[in-house]
């Protein structure tokens, strides 16, 4: 099978585990890059041997040297950039969230399904190994139907700063930045049922509290102290199917500890996710947890990202539709403005 030749759009902190996933992977080979901040580009061009460097991200695309794109820029470019890929003839793995607004996400659907071309959206969650090994037990039915998760990623202190609190730039706060990994994570495993109605709330009580100190967090590169971001949005999401989903994620609250916790409960069984994969059942009238024998109990980024690259490159080659499709960046997109959404208007927004 032929090489894929893949460029990176965009250069700053998460292109390096792109970078270093397409470097292991065989079938790829890294030729081109583009940052608007030219020496960050630069930079990562002598560390991973990259050819080209371009000046403008469309020059990028126009080439006939690339074949794919990652696309590793602040949220309000994802979608056009991904549109103008495709439009190009160009393969897409694009960073989550696939857009900031529901009728982008559907123009990027419209021109993956118009150019023939593959769009992956980045939902790392569902690369983990642990998420496999969950899947394979709830797809051979152990645990029945699923009818209700909890999600909450609560950050005492960790508002990013720089783009990530520019809501222009971001779309949001930890609902688009963090909420939509977990949120997703649940969906995927829940079956992706269709989304029949939302209710959310937001708060900006917080700031970003850049006064505190005695407590490090990671900040963006471009940190300033400006925000227009919530600090903490909490959402209960009905579906078709009768099941349910509960979601809170906070960049900052007044909480004693940092917090990931991710459920699923089902008739004949439930999986907690996080903090560490356990599965819970009955047998002989007798409750069980049971804790499955893996190298890596929680969330493993980099393992993660590696299938998540490898993904990726096998559907370029293949022609397959990817595990995480521009559709399913469609629902998710759809969850997270109906949860803006519902809290600017204080209602629950529905769907038909
Ligand atoms: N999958 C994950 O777990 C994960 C983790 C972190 C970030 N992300 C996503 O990755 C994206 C980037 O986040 P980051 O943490 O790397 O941010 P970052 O600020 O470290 O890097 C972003 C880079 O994009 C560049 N950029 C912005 N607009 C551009 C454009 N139009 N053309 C070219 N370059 C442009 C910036 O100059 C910067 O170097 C975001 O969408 C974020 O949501 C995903």
């Amino acid at each position: 099978m032929n090489t894929v030749r893949v460029g990176v759009i965009g250069a700053g902190s998460i292109s390096v585990s792109h970078l270093n996933s397409y470097k292991n992977n065989a079938n790829a080979k890294l030729v081109a890059i583009f940052d608007l901040q030219e020496e960050r580009a630069r930079e990562k061009a002598e560390k991973y041997e990259i050819e080209h460097i371009f000046t403008d991200y469309r020059e990028l695309l126009a080439s006939p040297l690339v074949d794919a794109v990652s696309i590793c820029t602040w949220n309000d470019t994802h979608a056009q950039i991904a549109m103008e890929a495709l439009q190009a003839g160009k393969h897409v793995l694009v960073e989550k969230p696939l857009a900031q607004t529901v009728e982008q996400a559907l123009q990027v659907e419209r021109a993956a399904k118009e150019s023939g071309k593959l769009l992956q959206v980045g939902f790392v969650r569902r690369f983990a190994n642990t998420t496999r090994v969950a899947k394979q037990f709830i797809d051979a039915g152990e645990l029945g139907d699923i009818y209700y998760a909890k999600v909450s990623c609560l950050r005492r202190l960790g508002n990013p700063g720089g783009w990530f609190s520019d809501k222009k730039r971001s779309g949001g706060g930890p609902l688009i930045d963090l909420g939509v990994h977990v949120i997703d994570l649940c969906w995927y495993l829940m079956g992706r049922p269709k989304v029949k109605s939302v209710s959310g709330n937001t708060y900006r009580k917080l700031g970003n509290r850049s006064h505190i100190q005695n407590l490090s967090y990671y900040k963006s590169a471009d940190y300033n102290a400006s925000n227009d971001v919530e600090d903490l949005a909490n959402a209960l999401i009905r579906f078709e199917n009768g099941a349910s989903l509960m979601v809170d994620v906070s960049f900052t609250l007044h909480a004693k500890k940092d917090e990931l916790s991710v459920k699923l409960f089902g008739e004949k069984g439930g999986v907690e996710m996080e903090p560490e994969l356990t599965l819970v059942t009955e047998k002989h009238n007798t409750v069980l947890n049971v804790h499955p024998q893996l190298d890596h109990l929680k969330f493993e980024f980099t393992s993660a990202f590696q299938n998540e690259i490898d993904h990726f490159i096998a559907c370029c080659q293949s022609g397959e539709q990817p595990l995480s499709s521009v559709q399913d960046g469609v629902e998710i997109m759809k969850i997270l403005c109906a949860v803006y959404e519902s809290a600017d208007k204080s209602v629950e927004i529905t769907f038909s």
